[in-house]
């Protein structure tokens, strides 16, 4: 079963971006059904890289568009895409150093929580703001 079922109310009619988003559930859910199994440290590793830069790639995006559009609350987004980039560069490194699957139960909830809270309540606020032609 999947950690995060992907629904419809996550779609913003933004392609670019539900695609975005659609792959960063993904991701979380790959990380939660290889989480439990020390033999797969090295797979866990390259999934937390392949989420890092999954996340520079669409906060990049996500900002690009929201600078295109004007949007007046970008630089907070900016603040909090920074704050999520440096939990999860944290996350890899330490795995990296001490390949500790226990130590990734925190990230999977957190990038879950966070993935909910962002799509949710961070970028829903910018959709007024952008216009769709
Ligand atoms: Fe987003
Ligand atoms: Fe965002």
């Amino acid at each position: 079963m999947s950690y995060i079922i992907w629904k419809d109310d996550y779609n913003f009619g933004l392609e670019e971006i539900d695609i975005q988003h659609y792959q960063w559930a993904n991701l979380i859910n790959d990380l939660y059904a290889l989480h439990t199994e020390p033999k797969n440290a090295d797979r866990l590793l390259d999934l937390i890289g392949k989420i890092c830069t999954h996340l520079e790639l669409h906060f990049n995006a996500e900002e690009n568009l929201l600078q295109k559009n004007k949007y007046p609350y970008l630089k907070l987004q900016k603040l909090e895409h920074e704050k999520i980039i440096s939990r999860a560069y944290r996350c890899k490194n330490e795995f990296d150093a001490y390949r500790n699957v226990g130590d990734l139960t925190d990230f999977f909830k957190f990038e879950r929580d966070y993935f909910i809270d962002h799509t949710q309540n961070l970028d829903r606020k910018y959709l007024p703001f952008i216009n769709k032609m």
